[in-house]
């Protein structure tokens, strides 16, 4: 892959150079460790409380304050009253809106449309920065296969080509085409690495890759980042393989410098230098802040261990000036990118409210999943329907339908599902009678559920709006069972009882085990957690009014104890298919040890995810065919084109994620049994087929090898290309020599 990206600045790479060796050889040992002290700033009297700091020119960077006037005073005091008059950076957690609040990125995820995911993050970033903010702390790109990882609500599922994507265009949404335009934010790439792998979904939890499944899978997206000129890379607080991310020489020095040539920022996550102690890696701070800033860490979230201590480390000769020089170089490299030294203020005014609400419903009408639709029970029809019930805790609720890292988001914007199933209904003769039932998703007070019942056997059909509270996912929101919550369960069988249609839409942070529930479905709409516009979304495609065209980014299991279970994985030695496996009600009394199949697979839940990765229904279908390669065999510096026909055989328009798989089928170490490497997102009119190509290159068929370099070796590949993971239409071409080490 190329080398990492440079962010053009307002005066070139030389100038900007220039510029920092400058300002460092004016610079005391004290007001360079100030440079990489972040500190938090959400206190009323903040301007006040970090005045004498940042006159002393303490302070680089402050985070979690959003007021414009009070960001604009303390930009005054370091500008104006600090001795060498340099700018700070406004960190805040601008994660997937800011006012006005997009999906969580999990459902931004499931919409597969870089475009669209680019814009929610320019939308959040030109809000965020009128309030003075410079710096978000997104995109997130931890491979996620975990589910109880209440983190997997931040992430972009368990794919690292998809991730890659998406996460690179967050990168290009947030920074805009200069990253000097007052609309810009820094971007920063984390949380680097490995904190999606952390152990039993628990947050904050010892991560165990090995090096070769840490390249090949967590750390791509990263390196994409980097190279969509992500400013910044944060680092994780989890441990990997014995060694806490924020003290990793071969993560920040080995890979991030060395092999990727990365020039932006990097900063630890929120008191992570100080917990290398309690890792246990470090017995003092002091330590710790060596072992941080050794490592490649350059700015310290919130500790103080580097205020504490990096002049004396200097001082006594531990650390080379060298060392701190190039540390305080990064900070301000970032600060010269954001025009901050060239006038930079804060942007005027928010962007247009109404373009941030089209864009925000957009964003939820494809990240929505339509995972079960049995007898085409929707979309309804507001014209033949009487009466409606509308059931359950998440039907109106303002803001729990934005999700987790809303610190900002605006609940006042939030159209609810009701109100918006009320406004469609005004026009027609249908009435909705609304019963929340539950209190909240958590609850098991059942005493709601008689007149949700009576509502739903006066009704022609039901729609229940259930799944799981914000709280419930995000930072430190995990959870080891993965149902629905409280009673919800029940409330549907109670539904279910009268035996009218019940149609459940799902708002959560993470993919749920559903098991328990789908049978008594008709229908189910997963809405993860869909933002600001999620209840408008979600009426238009309960109405017909949008055909539904989220695809999974992730697999859902059947139970939690199949976790991890995603479409990647390799093959084993002993591969397990439907003629193998047995389920546990139908062991024979007495049965030989060796009768059971003897593959990789679970007594009682299978191998297979209760819905794979890929997957996603639609009110129309669509038909594969026509799968040609331009070659059957390719040299390493070759191009491989891949074409398929796709046409919409239903009778409504849609949209339809092509999606191509590969299978390297040997190599030095073993390799996935499918990789997503491309995608498309095309529409059709009924009845239209679309050519649609893709190009393969030996990036594509590229891995880390057992010797952990990188390159793509001879051989057979398979591939696929369809609708979901388990993509069928096939065809194989070969490699005919092994490349070059690809850097
Ligand atoms: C801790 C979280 O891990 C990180 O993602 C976030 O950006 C920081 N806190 C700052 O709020």
């Amino acid at each position: 892959m190329a080398k990492a990206q440079t962010i053009e600045a307002g005066h070139g790479k030389d100038g900007v150079e220039a510029r920092i060796r400058d300002l460092l050889s004016r610079m005391s040992i004290e007001e360079k460790v100030g440079q990489l002290n972040q500190v938090e700033g959400s206190a009323h009297d903040v301007v006040h409380a970090l005045g004498a700091d940042l006159r002393a020119g303490q302070i680089g960077s402050v985070i979690n304050q959003v007021d414009p006037a009070t960001v604009n005073e303390l930009q005054r005091i370091a500008r104006e009253e600090s001795r060498l008059g340099i700018p700070l950076l406004i960190g805040r957690d601008v994660i997937h809106g800011f006012k006005t609040v997009a999906p969580i990125p999990l459902g931004q995820a499931a919409t597969w449309n870089p475009d669209l995911v680019e814009a929610c993050a320019r939308m959040a970033g030109e809000e965020a920065a009128a309030a003075g903010v410079n710096w978000t702390f997104a995109p997130m790109i931890d491979i996620c296969r975990d589910p109880r990882w209440g983190r997997i609500a931040e992430s972009l599922g368990e794919d690292p080509v998809l991730t890659s994507i998406l996460g690179a265009a967050m990168v290009r949404g947030f920074q805009g085409e200069t990253l000097s335009d007052p609309t810009s934010l820094a971007a920063c790439a984390k949380h680097f690495a490995g904190y999606g792998a952390s152990e039993a979904g628990r947050d904050y939890n010892t991560t165990n890759l090995p090096e070769n499944e840490l390249r090949n899978v967590h750390l791509p997206p990263f390196r994409a980042a980097a190279e969509a000129g992500a400013a910044s890379l944060m680092t994780s607080f989890s441990d990997i393989d014995g060694i806490p991310a924020t003290a990793n020489t071969l993560l920040l020095r080995d890979v991030l410098r060395g092999e990727w040539d990365y020039d932006g920022m990097v900063v630890s996550d929120w008191d992570a230098i100080k917990q290398l102690c309690t890792h246990g890696l470090t017995e003092t701070e002091y330590e710790a802040a060596y072992q941080a800033a050794m490592a490649g860490v350059d700015m310290d979230m919130v500790a103080s261990a580097y205020r504490n201590h990096l002049a004396d480390l200097i001082a006594c000769g531990r650390i080379e000036l060298a060392v701190l020089d190039r540390m305080v170089a990064n900070v301000l490299r970032m600060k010269f990118r954001l025009g901050l030294f060239d006038g930079r203020t804060t942007a005027d005014a928010e962007p247009s409210r109404m373009a941030s609400r089209s864009l925000a419903k957009q964003a939820a009408l494809q990240s929505c999943v339509l995972l079960k639709n049995d007898h085409q029970t929707l979309p309804l029809d507001p014209t033949t329907l009487t009466r409606l019930a509308v059931i359950g805790p998440l039907a109106d609720d303002p803001v729990e339908q934005l999700g987790t890292w809303i610190f900002d988001g605006d609940p006042e914007r939030s159209v609810t599902p009701l109100a918006a199933l009320e406004s469609l209904a005004a026009d027609t003769a249908l009435s909705l009678h609304h019963v929340r039932a539950l209190a909240t998703t958590r609850s098991h007070d059942q005493s709601g559920f008689d007149e949700a019942e009576a509502a739903a056997r006066d009704a022609d059909a039901v729609l229940v709006f259930l799944g799981e509270e914000a709280i419930l996912s995000g930072e430190a929101h995990c959870r080891a069972d993965i149902d629905l919550p409280g009673a919800q369960v029940e409330l549907v069988k109670r539904l279910k009882a009268t035996g009218k249609p019940v149609i459940a839409v799902i708002q959560a942070g993470r993919p749920l085990t559903l098991a328990s529930v789908l049978d008594h479905l008709d229908a189910l709409l997963f809405a993860w957690h869909p933002g600001s516009l999620g209840g408008a979304a979600i009426a238009d495609l309960l109405f017909g009014r949008a055909c539904p065209s989220g695809k999974l980014p992730v697999s859902f299991p059947k139970m939690v104890g199949q976790i991890p279970v995603y479409y990647g994985h390799k093959n084993t030695g002993r591969p397990p298919s439907p003629d193998t496996i047995i389920h546990i009600d139908d062991i024979q009394a007495g049965a030989a040890q060796t009768s059971l199949g003897m593959t990789a697979f679970h007594l009682d839940a299978g191998y297979e995810p209760l819905f794979r990765f890929g997957f996603g229904l639609s009110y129309t279908s669509f038909a594969y065919s026509g799968l040609i390669l331009g070659s059957e065999a390719i040299a390493p510096d070759e191009t491989l084109t891949v074409q398929v026909d796709v046409t919409n055989t239903g009778e409504v328009a849609g949209e339809e994620v092509v999606q191509l798989y590969l299978r390297d089928r040997f190599g030095s170490v073993t390799r996935p049994v499918r990789e997503l490497k491309a995608f498309a997102r095309v529409a059709l009119e009924p009845g239209e087929t679309r050519q649609v190509r893709f190009e393969l290159t030996v990036e594509d068929l590229a891995f880390y090898k057992r010797n952990q370099t990188r390159g793509a070796e001879t051989g057979a590949f398979d591939v696929w290309v369809g609708g979901d993971s388990a993509a069928d239409l096939h065809a194989e071409f070969a490699l005919t020599e092994d490349s070059v080490a690809l850097p």
